[in-house]
């Protein structure tokens, strides 16, 4: 049986992890392709929170194994952090796995996100700091340090030693940092393999054979179609490759092996740092939708920018994606308006765009087209099933669906678990 992927179709938080969590029960695997502890993945689960950055939301179901697979980064202490967490809440991380290709974050890549934030002053991009950018840089660049050297002392010593000598150059000598000690370096990170050894796992071959014998796999993004290091809105992106097809390459299969694509989208929008934002929203009703959909970083605690639903951007992120399927989130943010827009059009210098324009200059310039929808002013978060739902918000669903081009199967109209509705065979 081939894969499932869940990808974000906009800036990320679209509220991946809880679906990852409701698909998850009928899973066997779960795995992470791409991103790192940028990620910040909330589920509600009986009124009980876990936020996740780099454990699979598929950890809460007992049959799933997790895995990290080869293309994330990974910070081994905010990875076993995360374990104890987990461990302290009664949930077993018995079943997870880490890949051996995975790249290591080092302490000088944190440093070095922080020293080129502060470098890029006006220009900054907004990062969470956690080091990703220079993680996936090393990796491009050859230096990087994979899981599975911490496994040979003298590799990882050697690695390191060549690492630290060229970061504390470019620290000292270009940002006027003071330069970080390669044997703390060297000492805190072998302190942690007796914990990490047990998890390492040829994760490619365990991944395939589960495809092979007909298991369920998902396959879990981490930040979103937007924030696509090739697809994104460059270079107010991430380092690493979120869509769909970043699956082959991040988990190591091949692209038959995925049959099912669902893209997240909430009802409206958000975006943490900085970028363009063509319905961006700087008034009272981007106020009342970052407080209604408590729109602070999961991670970071940055507020994050509102605005309405662009399907420009849906449809684009639908073609990228190859999306089978859309699951839309935060429905019940909307209730009290009275009046809800979409942008189905951009137009620029009496240019009118139905597609996302290349140029990113005219992205930055563009005026949005809206169409507007009645609300339904009403509490829809006690709704079970789609027929509960009231008929303006069923429309609004619909014709969503309508200009995107591939069904809704999914709604979730709070961040509990029973709070998501099938729309299979729905009305
Ligand atoms: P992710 O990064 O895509 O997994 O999303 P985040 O977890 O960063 O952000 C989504 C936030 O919205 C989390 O706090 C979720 O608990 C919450 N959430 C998810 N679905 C819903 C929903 O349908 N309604 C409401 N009100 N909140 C939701
Ligand atoms: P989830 O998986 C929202 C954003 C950062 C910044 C840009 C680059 O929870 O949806 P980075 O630290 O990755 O180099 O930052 O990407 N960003 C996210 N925004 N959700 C995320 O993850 C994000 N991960 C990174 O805010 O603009
Ligand atoms: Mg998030």
């Amino acid at each position: 049986m081939p894969g499932t992927v869940i990808v974000g179709t906009q800036w990320g938080d679209e509220g991946k992890g809880r679906f990852v969590d409701n698909l998850s029960e009928r899973a066997d695997f779960v795995v992470r392709y791409q991103g790192g502890h940028n990620a910040g993945h909330t589920i509600v689960a009986d009124g009980q929170t876990l936020k996740l950055q780099l454990v699979p939301s598929g950890i809460l179901h007992s049959r799933v194994t997790a895995v990290i697979g080869n293309g994330v980064v990974v910070d081994p202490a905010v990875l076993l952090a995360e374990l104890d967490m987990l461990e302290a809440k009664g949930v077993s991380t018995a079943k997870v796995k880490l890949s051996g290709n995975a790249h290591l974050i080092m302490p000088y890549h944190q440093e070095l996100d922080r020293a080129t934030e502060r470098f890029l002053g006006a220009s900054k991009l907004g990062t969470t700091k956690r080091g990703i950018g220079p993680a996936y840089a090393d990796k491009a660049s050859r230096i990087g340090i994979r899981v599975q050297d911490l496994l040979d002392a003298g590799i990882f010593k050697k690695k390191l030693d060549l690492a630290v000598r060229e970061k504390n150059a470019v620290l000292a000598k270009v940002y006027n940092r003071l330069p970080l000690d390669g044997r703390d370096i060297y000492e805190s990170y072998l302190a942690m393999l007796p914990r990490l050894e047990p998890l390492i796992a040829d994760t490619v071959f365990l991944v395939n054979e589960a495809l092979r014998d007909g298991r369920e796999v998902l396959f879990e993004g981490a930040q979103a179609t937007f924030l696509d290091l090739d697809h994104g809105t460059y270079p107010y992106v991430t380092s690493s490759n979120p869509i769909s097809g970043g699956v082959c390459t991040g988990a190591g299969v091949g692209p038959r092996a995925i049959d099912r694509i669902v893209g997240v989208v909430k009802a409206y929008l958000t975006r943490v740092g900085e970028g363009p934002f063509p319905t961006e929203l700087f008034d009272e009703v981007g106020d009342m939708l970052v407080e209604r959909g408590r729109e602070f970083g999961t991670n970071t605690g940055r507020r994050r920018r509102p605005g309405w639903l662009d399907v420009v951007m849906l449809r684009h992120a639908v073609m990228l994606n190859t999306c089978t399927e859309l699951a839309m989130t935060k429905l019940d943010v909307l209730s009290t308006l009275a009046e809800i827009k979409v942008c189905v059009a951009y137009e620029a210098d009496g240019v009118r765009y139905e597609h996302l324009p290349y140029h990113q200059t005219v992205l930055h310039h563009v005026t949005p087209v809206f169409e507007t929808l009645p609300g339904w002013r009403c509490d829809i978060s006690t709704c079970r099933r789609f027929s509960d739902l009231p008929p303006q918000a069923r429309d609004y669903v619909r014709r969503v669906e309508t200009l995107a081009g591939v069904p809704v199967t999914m709604v979730s109209v709070g961040p509990d678990r029973d709070q998501s509705l099938n729309l299979d065979g729905a009305a």
